[in-house]
């Protein structure tokens, strides 16, 4: 055959680094990180094997096992002793994520992040205080029909409670914010209140396009964030909806946000190129708990090799556009890598 054309010639294997388009490292990766303050020992993930949720006393030694492997830099979640309707211990100075911050950034030389939200914090489950919504109003119901009363988030009682937890966060160690509660606003209200605060230096990193996913069931178990009732399609996004996420980065960028996140991931490949190609900020994927899951239990019927699928999923993210990960992947791979 006469062929001008043979890709092949590229994929021998001493050229296929030398034409690789995309790279992947442990530095592009960060571990999500659960503090539990009910708990004295780890306490073992069902639906998320090989992660746990970690006492307060374990959270400098969980840290330290993850920057080994090679990953610099986790993201914080926390399990408070008790909830009530506002949340309040999520901006408790003696909460379960700053006693973590102090010990870990006293200790460690770990990138820490925290995720900003209420949702763990509720006894509601949803990610703000609630605001009691009367018929024909026009508002979308929580929890029935629509044309019942019904109950919704209290979008600015909620900003400023995520002023307060932003505040409480970085004055603890956090290094990086990451609001994702959704509310309209939150990022200019985080900012402002962190810059009078004197924490100018602080990146906001925003879940800024971030879906009403039914791949989270498994994190809302490990965070025990479940909303009680209803669900959170009246503040997170329509997954229908792919416009509507550039204007939400458009907000976020306007607010001052410093990295632009999309969630989830492998099935919102699309948007995470959109922002890249839109926008110049540093774009972050979170490639959720229902996407870890789904792989290892594919991987322990014996149907998919946990390893490769897990290297190949996080390479799409990359090529797609996304230049940080947050994964439960991230310590395993970095292994690999
Ligand atoms: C808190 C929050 C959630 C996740 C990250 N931050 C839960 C939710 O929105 O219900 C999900 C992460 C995952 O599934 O891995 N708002």
């Amino acid at each position: 055959m006469d062929l001008t054309h043979r890709p092949r010639r590229l994929r021998q294997d001493r050229v296929r680094g030398l034409v690789s388009e995309t790279s992947l490292e442990p530095a592009d990766l960060i571990a999500p990180v659960f503090v539990d303050a009910t708990t004295d020992e780890r306490m073992p993930i069902e639906s998320m094997p090989g992660h746990d949720r970690v006492p307060i006393d374990e959270a400098v030694a969980r840290v330290e096992e993850i920057l080994e492997t090679g990953v610099e830099a986790v993201m914080l979640f926390g399990i408070p002793e008790s909830k009530d309707s506002e949340g309040t211990r999520a901006w408790a100075e003696d909460g379960v994520v700053q006693e973590a911050l102090r010990r870990i950034s006293a200790e460690t030389d770990a990138y820490v992040i925290t995720d900003v939200c209420l949702c763990e914090y509720t006894d509601h489950g949803h990610c703000g205080p609630l605001e009691e919504e009367l018929r024909g109003e026009g508002r979308i119901a929580a929890d029935g029909p629509a044309c019942e009363p019904t109950t919704t988030v209290d979008n600015d009682a909620t900003l400023a409670a995520l002023e307060k937890i932003g505040v409480s966060h970085a004055r603890a160690g956090a290094d990086m914010v990451a609001p994702s509660g959704m509310m309209d606003g939150m990022v200019g209200v985080i900012r402002s209140a962190l810059d009078d605060a004197g924490f100018e230096h602080v990146p906001i990193m925003s879940y800024a396009a971030k879906y009403e996913s039914a791949f989270y069931g498994p994190f809302r178990d490990a965070a025990d964030g479940a909303p009680s009732f209803g669900n959170r399609r009246h503040y997170q996004m329509d997954p229908a909806n792919s416009r509507e996420a550039m204007r939400e980065v458009r907000l976020d960028a306007e607010q001052g946000a410093d990295v632009m996140m999309v969630k989830p991931a492998l099935a919102y490949l699309d948007i995470i190129t959109n922002v890249r190609r839109k926008f110049d900020h540093p774009v972050a994927a979170y490639n959720v708990s229902g996407e870890y899951a789904m792989l290892h239990a594919a991987a322990e019927k014996g149907w998919l090799e946990l390893a490769d699928v897990a290297l190949e999923s996080l390479l799409s993210i990359k090529r797609a556009g996304a230049d940080l990960i947050v994964t439960y992947f991230a310590e395993d791979v970095a292994q690999r890598l």
